[in-house]
């Protein structure tokens, strides 16, 4: 789908249909030239209320409020609405009262996520007709807006919604074709078609080298070899060093305390993280953000086999410490473990981990949430902030000292689960703590991902399957962080 920024009104604009926003809920806007239509046909701009009128070749969608986010869903269920009508183009008015770009972003961003379709193995394709949507300059109060600050807010969405439906690609393939080593073959190739983003990928024999003991044993029943993938992306004269580490489960059955079939499916799911870590590099670039950003992957996969890690074993990770194994199923925190020790070589200003760690979380916060975890309120608010700007939905949920002691082992330094049931996923963030060293600890951020990096139903501008989790949060954070940098510049001047 191609987005232009037409220098006009809207009015003056040729497309097959129009698209209309319906945030006056009182139907007096000039756009909405129908309104007489609406009773009849019982349109109220209710909440996800669509009425398309094929005579008139328009679509009116509610939209609940100037928020960027209600703007994503509205554009999205209009697109959804016209999907399979014959139209080649469609025009739209740019709503905002007073920030452009954000809102011009928003729109790119709605129609790019909501236009989104995995049908890698589909025998037939749905053919989009739609192939161009024209994005008039005039704004919702009549006023025009500069073509220039509209193009670039435009490619911006464009650019971070990209990422996140790549994101969901390898979310949404199957594990026979999304193994580890195609994994890091995938983060090659994409390392080569952007800028300033450099690839190095360990094989197992890296692992070894590096003493990698809690990793190495979830690997260790699968056929499939684990790796560990490291995309750098290092612009000239970077201002700060932010380090992603993402789990890349590309399989989790739960190895020998093995998933319940009802709960293993989906579990190709369990590399969202990792996925979200690649492509916030391949935002990064693209946006030729000013600092360096590292994704840190540990893709394996977490099987059942004659020599397989078992629940007694006591494996020594990378950091020194000795963990008793209780629960093969509790594999995610073993692996990050490892690649959270090896990413902190890197010497971060901001060390991020992105993990579908704990079925607690989703039991806590709901599918559609993202679990925030760390020591620093300041980071964890900041990344709160950016992710509600996003369009992701986060809530930040609390250590304690009490959870801490539920780790501990008799035979180990920690053990891989809590005693108790309760509280889960905090305590596998708190295991995860465990191998954060102490100059690192105010540094850190924890994102459980798992309810709302796969919903089996489809969301808002979300796809039935993989949404991409974690992306647009940890971009909007970075590009957040940019414009203070550039902001405290201009006040030194
Ligand atoms: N990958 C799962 C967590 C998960 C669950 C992700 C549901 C997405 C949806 C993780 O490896 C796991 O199995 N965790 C266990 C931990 C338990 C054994 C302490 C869980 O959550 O049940
Ligand atoms: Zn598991
Ligand atoms: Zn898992």
């Amino acid at each position: 789908m191609k987005i232009e920024v037409v220098n006009k009104a809207i009015k003056n604009i040729k497309a097959d249909c129009e698209i209309i926003l319906v945030v006056d809920k009182n139907f007096e806007h000039k756009w909405i030239e129908d309104r007489d239509k609406f009773k009849k046909l019982g349109f109220k701009g209710e909440e996800d209320e669509v009425l398309f009128l094929p005579e008139v070749d328009r679509v009116y969608s509610a939209c609940s409020s100037f928020e960027p986010d209600d703007i994503r869903v509205s554009i999205s269920n209009a697109l959804k609405c016209i999907k399979k009508a014959d139209y080649k183009s469609a025009k739209v008015g740019l709503y905002t009262k007073k920030c452009p770009p954000i809102n011009a972003r928003a729109l790119a961003e709605g129609i790019v996520l909501g236009s989104y379709s995995f049908d890698k193995y589909k025998s037939k394709r749905d053919k989009l007709s739609l192939k161009s949507i024209k994005v008039s300059t005039e704004d919702y109060s009549g006023n025009t807006y500069s073509l220039d600050s509209t193009k670039k807010a435009i490619k911006e969405g464009i650019i971070i919604a990209e990422a996140t439906n790549r994101a969901k690609d390898i979310v949404n393939t199957t594990p026979f074709d999304m193994t580890p080593s195609k994994l890091a073959e995938y983060a090659k190739n994409l390392s080569k078609k952007l800028d300033n983003v450099e690839c190095f990928i360990g094989d197992e024999k890296f692992l070894k080298k590096e003493k990698m003991g809690a990793f190495l044993a979830v690997a260790k029943a699968s056929t499939n070899k684990p790796r560990l993938i490291r995309l750098s992306y290092k612009p000239k004269n970077a201002k700060k060093r932010f380090v992603f580490v993402g789990k890349g489960l590309t399989y989790d059955s739960g190895g020998l305390s093995l998933k319940p079939s009802d709960y293993m499916v989906t579990m190709k799911s369990d590399k969202s993280g990792a996925s979200a870590a690649l492509h916030i590099i391949k935002a990064a670039s693209e946006l030729k953000l000013p600092f360096e950003v590292h994704a840190i992957v540990g893709a394996a996969e977490n099987m059942i086999g004659g020599n397989a890690y078992k629940p007694d074993d006591v494996l020594k990770a990378r950091s020194g410490k000795t963990i008793e194994v209780r629960n093969t199923d509790a594999e995610g925190r073993l692996v990050l473990a490892d690649c959270l020790d090896f990413a902190q070589d890197l010497k971060p200003d901001y060390l991020v981990d992105l993990a579908t760690l704990t079925g607690a979380c989703v039991v806590a916060l709901g599918e559609y949430t993202t679990g925030i975890m760390g020591h620093n309120s300041k980071l964890k608010h900041s990344i709160s902030f950016s992710a509600k700007k996003s369009g992701e939905l986060t809530s930040t949920l609390p250590f304690n000292r009490y959870l801490k002691k539920l780790l501990k082992s008799s035979i180990a330094d920690i053990s891989n689960i809590s005693i108790s049931r309760y509280g889960g996923a905090i305590t596998a963030a708190l295991f995860l703590d465990n191998f954060i060293k102490d100059e690192y600890k105010d540094r850190w951020l924890h994102l459980d991902i798992a309810g709302p990096a796969f919903v089996e139903k489809e969301w808002g501008y979300n796809q039935a399957g993989a949404s991409g989790a974690g992306v647009r949060m940890c971009v909007y954070w970075l590009k957040d962080f940019a414009n203070k940098l550039k902001n405290t510049h201009k006040e030194v001047k």
